[in-house]
């Protein structure tokens, strides 16, 4: 049994089928649903809000683990956490500067916390962060679009994360890598430490998506 957490995007998934697609990942063997919110500022594309996640909460059991790529997430948590989003993750580079309040307010909703790092933010800056933390989640990709290819940078802070981990004991931190996965790329991932993939258009653009999905699923 793999104990990786395949989290398939529905960023490539079809947006006036939203209800048929998450349930054919679901029986494909999915693990999350990784739900991508943009807003156009924090990164040049815009996606689904908060009424989009409520809709989703009542067709699916799934785990939602809702991505917010935008500016100001503070004012937007409870909202999401309304909505029924089991893990919000929000961007250092969106609210470093009360980074702790935010972490805070999300774990004030009862909701799992995730914080997400841009490929060319320096993972450091995050270090003494990662105790108060769910799941960290690694860009492998510059976020706003799917269908970019992996960046192999980001694998030196897969192995960065995970090292911290260990030495600090966080037996439970979710390590997730998005953009640009695959059965190759995934590979080097959970190698270097992680335990959860977001995979949109190798998962939904597959000919057999349970083939694609049961490709992420290694053993570590
Ligand atoms: C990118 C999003 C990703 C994206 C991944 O900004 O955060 O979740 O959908 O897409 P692929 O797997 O196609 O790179
Ligand atoms: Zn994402």
């Amino acid at each position: 049994m793999s104990n990786i957490i395949v989290a398939p995007s529905i960023l490539s998934a079809d947006f006036a089928n939203l209800e048929r697609d998450i349930n054919i990942i679901k029986l494909a063997g999915a693990d999350w649903v990784h739900v991508d919110v943009m807003d156009g500022h924090f990164v040049p594309n815009i996606t689904i809000g908060a009424p989009v996640v409520k809709a989703l909460r009542k067709i699916t059991d799934m785990t939602l683990d809702v991505h917010l790529m935008i500016e100001h997430p503070q004012n937007y948590i409870e909202d999401f956490a309304s909505a029924g989003a089991d893990y919000i993750t929000v961007h250092y580079e969106a609210c470093k500067e009360n980074i702790a309040e935010v972490i805070q307010l999300i774990k004030s909703f009862n909701v799992k916390v995730g914080l997400s790092v841009k490929p060319k933010t320096n993972i450091e800056e995050i270090g003494t962060l990662i105790k108060e933390l769910d799941l960290v989640l690694i860009m492998s990709v510059e976020p706003g679009f799917g269908g970019q290819s992996f960046i192999n940078d980001s694998l030196d802070k897969i192995s960065f994360i995970k090292s911290l981990a260990v030495e600090q004991n966080l037996n439970d931190l979710i390590i997730e890598v998005d953009g640009g996965i695959n059965n190759h790329t995934g590979k080097l991932c959970v190698d270097a430490g992680a335990n959860a993939l977001v995979a949109g258009s190798y998962v939904y653009c597959a000919v057999d998506i349970k083939s694609a999905i049961s490709s992420l699923k290694f053993s570590r």
